[in-house]
Parts: structure tokens; sequence; C-alpha cells
């Protein structure tokens, strides 16, 4: 096990009607600006609980922030944060809204002109402005973490970033929201928690122990509990499995003393860039491609995850790391998720030239938990992927 240091300040207010605890986590001499995104709350009267819940907070408003929350847009709020005088932010809506506040929270005490800087720049903020979120949609783990993946539509560029000041102060999670979501977003949950999970598993065997039994549980519970949620979100016990799952697979808790991989997040996020693709789906499609591609890097995890989370108890360990893909590539499908790139758009062609080609002007040109994946390899693993 790697040598680590950990900590995570964020507060969890877990359960039923969480959200009427709002008011007393802000500070009272706090002026806030609530975000949110395209009107969502507004339907499934989560608006009117938060509205409810502050009372008499000095609120100011900002909707609108789209999914794959856009820098122009962001600006926007940037704006109306500096007018107002606004010393507090708080989200209310899922990954797209949380990464949008935090990507603000850096913005807001940002000193250069050009805020995007800290995206291209890979700036990583010691501080924000202190920031708090009511979650909406179970999948990103953003509410409690520090990364944010903002896009510019100008240059169809999808950016991470992150850093110690931006985590949430505090996030309420009351699963009972996920009543309202339509199953091609559950889906989407699942399947974007499941893959964060593989980012930090799927690499070598490195003796983190428990890190690896922690990962295979949030595993084992997901694909449990994918069913009930998708036949129905009222079922208490399914939703607050699911949501806590989601937040577990990246609040930092199993990546500790571990490597990561994350090269299927990074060309997934050249595919939303590219064609608007949900996030989720991208890493659907990337996913069996990476594996297959890096099968012998890879397949002494890939066997330990077919044998424990999904039995596989036959054959060799190739035999069981093959499966391993396979079942993956099964379960995404089986939540409705089309696993190639051509079931999305029939305009793939290029793509993959175009994703090493932007890697290679990053200087992107080590990914994966042994740093040595290059913007050819990205290509070929792409082009597996059509
Ligand atoms: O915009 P509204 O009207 O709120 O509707 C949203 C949106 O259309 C809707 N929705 C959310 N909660 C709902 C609901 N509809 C009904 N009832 C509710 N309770 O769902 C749609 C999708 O929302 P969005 O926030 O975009 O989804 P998600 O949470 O999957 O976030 C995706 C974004 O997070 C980034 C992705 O790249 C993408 O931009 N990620 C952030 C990460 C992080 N910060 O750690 C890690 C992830 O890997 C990911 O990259
Ligand atoms: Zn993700």
């Amino acid at each position: 096990m790697n040598n680590f240091e950990y900590k995570n300040p964020t507060k969890i207010i877990f359960g039923k009607n969480t959200i009427e605890k709002l008011a007393s986590e802000i500070p009272s001499d706090a002026k806030v600006l609530l975000l949110y995104g395209g009107g969502s709350i507004k339907k499934n009267g989560i608006y009117d609980q938060v509205k409810t819940a502050l009372g008499k907070v000095a609120l100011i408003e900002f909707g609108g922030i789209p999914a794959n929350p856009e820098y122009e847009v962001l600006l926007e709020a940037l704006k109306v944060i500096k007018e107002q005088n606004i010393t507090y932010l708080l989200a209310v809506g899922g990954g797209s809204v949380i990464d949008g506040t935090k990507f603000l929270s850096a913005a807001a005490l940002y000193e250069g002109d050009t805020p995007w800087n800290i995206l291209k720049n890979g700036i990583r903020p010691e501080k924000g402005m202190p920031f708090g979120t009511v979650l909406t949609l179970p999948a990103t783990g953003s509410e409690m973490n520090s990364g944010s993946v903002i896009t510019r539509k100008e240059t169809k560029e999808k950016l991470a970033m992150g850093g110690p000041g931006l985590f949430p102060v505090f996030s309420i999670l009351d699963p009972q929201v996920i009543t309202s979501i339509p199953e091609r977003q559950l889906a989407n949950g699942i399947t974007d928690a499941f893959t964060h999970v593989l980012e930090q598993y799927m690499t070598y065997p490195a003796g983190g122990l428990l890190q690896d039994r922690f990962a295979e549980s949030i595993l084992q519970t997901l694909i449990e509990v994918a069913p009930r949620v998708l036949k129905d979100p009222t079922d208490y016990e399914a939703a607050a499995n699911f949501m806590w799952s989601c937040t577990m697979a990246l609040n930092g808790l199993i990546q500790q003393g571990v490597p990561g991989d994350w090269a299927v997040h990074m060309m997934g996020h050249e595919l939303t860039a590219l064609f608007g693709i949900d996030h989720a789906r991208t890493l659907a499609v990337i996913a069996p491609s990476h594996y297959k591609y890096n099968f012998e890097a890879k397949k002494e995890k890939l066997a330990q995850y077919a044998e424990r989370v999904w039995n596989v108890t036959e054959g060799s360990i190739d035999d069981k790391a093959y499966a391993a893909i396979e079942k993956t590539e099964a379960f995404f499908k089986g939540l409705g998720i089309d696993t190639k790139l051509s079931d999305y758009t029939s305009e793939y062609e290029g793509t993959a030239e175009k994703i090493g080609q932007r890697f290679t002007e990053r200087g992107w040109k080590g990914l994966g938990e042994h740093k040595n994946l290059t913007p050819d390899d990205a290509e070929k693993i792409v082009k597996m992927a059509y």
C-alpha cells in the first residue's frame, strides 16, 4: 500500500426530509446565491422545500445551468456573484449544478482576467467561496469531493479541475429526491458510479486489501440495487443504498494508498465534448475497449473482480478476466445503456484520431495507472469502441 494523507471536510446530512435542516448549515450573515439547473427542481417540489427551509436567509437565485455545465453560462453567474456581493453558494442539483458551483467557488476568488485558465492551467485552488449542496441526482460523487468538470461549447472542450479548497462545506442527501428522476438518468447514475469504482480498482494488485474490498462492496451494492431503483424509485431502501454508494464511489476513500487509472474518463469526456453524449454513456462506450486493450496489465484485477463481484469461479486468470469484461458490458446493456460509439452517432469516423491529437496537444502523454498510455494508445482504444 502506498503512503497517503486523507482529509475530507464535507459534512454529510443524509436521510428522509433532511432538506429541512438547510438553514442551520448556512452562516446567518451570509448572502447566498442559490444555483440550479434547467428547472426540474421546480416541477418535483425540491425548489419549494429548499425555499421553505431557507426561511429568512438573504438569497438571490441563478437558474439555467445546463447538463455538462457550460462556461459561458457560469460567467453570467460569476457576474451576479460580483455585482451582488455574494458570500455563500448553494447548489441544488446533480453533478452539473454542483460542478458549476465549484467552478464559481474558485472563480469568485480568482485574481486573473480569464477564469478558463483555472481549467486550462490546472490551477488547484487552496481556497474557494464556501458552498453547500442539496443533491438531486446520485451519480457523480461531486457532493463529497473537490473535483469539477466544465464544458466550453465554443471550443468543444470539457476539462476537469479541482483542489483542496473546493469541497462542499455540507451536502444534504435525501434519497427521496430520486422519485422524479427519469429512468435514463437513473441508469446513467448507476453506470457513472460503477465506473468511478472501476477507475480506482481496475489497475494492478497493490496490496490495498481493504480498499479492494470497499470497492468490491460498492460494486456489489450497485448491482444489487440497480434493478430495484429502476423498477421503483420510491423504494426508499434501494434509493438510500444507491445514493450512498454513488457518494462513497468518489469521495476519495477507496482511492487512498492505491493506484488510479481514470483514462476511461479522460477519453469519455472527449466524446461528450464532441457529440454531447451523456457522461455515463461515454464511460460504457470506452470501458470495455480500454480493458480489452490493456488486458495484460489489468488481468489480475479483472480476474479478482470476476471472482468476487460476479462469482466467476471457473477457468484460468485469463478466462476470468475476459468474463469480467463481458459481465461489465452486459451489466451496462441491462441498464439500457449502449456500449458502442456507433450506437450514439453515425459520424464517428475520425473521432479516434481527433482525440489522439487533442491529447498530444495537451501534453497528455502518459495516462493510466502506469502513466504509459500514449495518445496513440488512446486513439486505438477509441477506435475499438466504434
Ligand atoms: O437541469 P435539471 O432541470 O435540474 O435536470 C437534470 C438534468 O437534465 C436532471 N435531474 C437532476 N435531478 C433530478 C433531475 N430530473 C428529475 N428529478 C431530479 N431529482 O437530470 C439531468 C442530468 O443532470 P446532471 O447534473 O447533468 O447529471 P449528473 O449528476 O450525471 O452530472 C453529470 C456531470 O458531472 C460531471 C460530468 O462530466 C457531467 O458534466 N462529473 C463530475 C464529477 C465530479 N465532480 O466528481 C465526476 C464525474 O465523473 C463526472 O465527470
Ligand atoms: Zn464519471
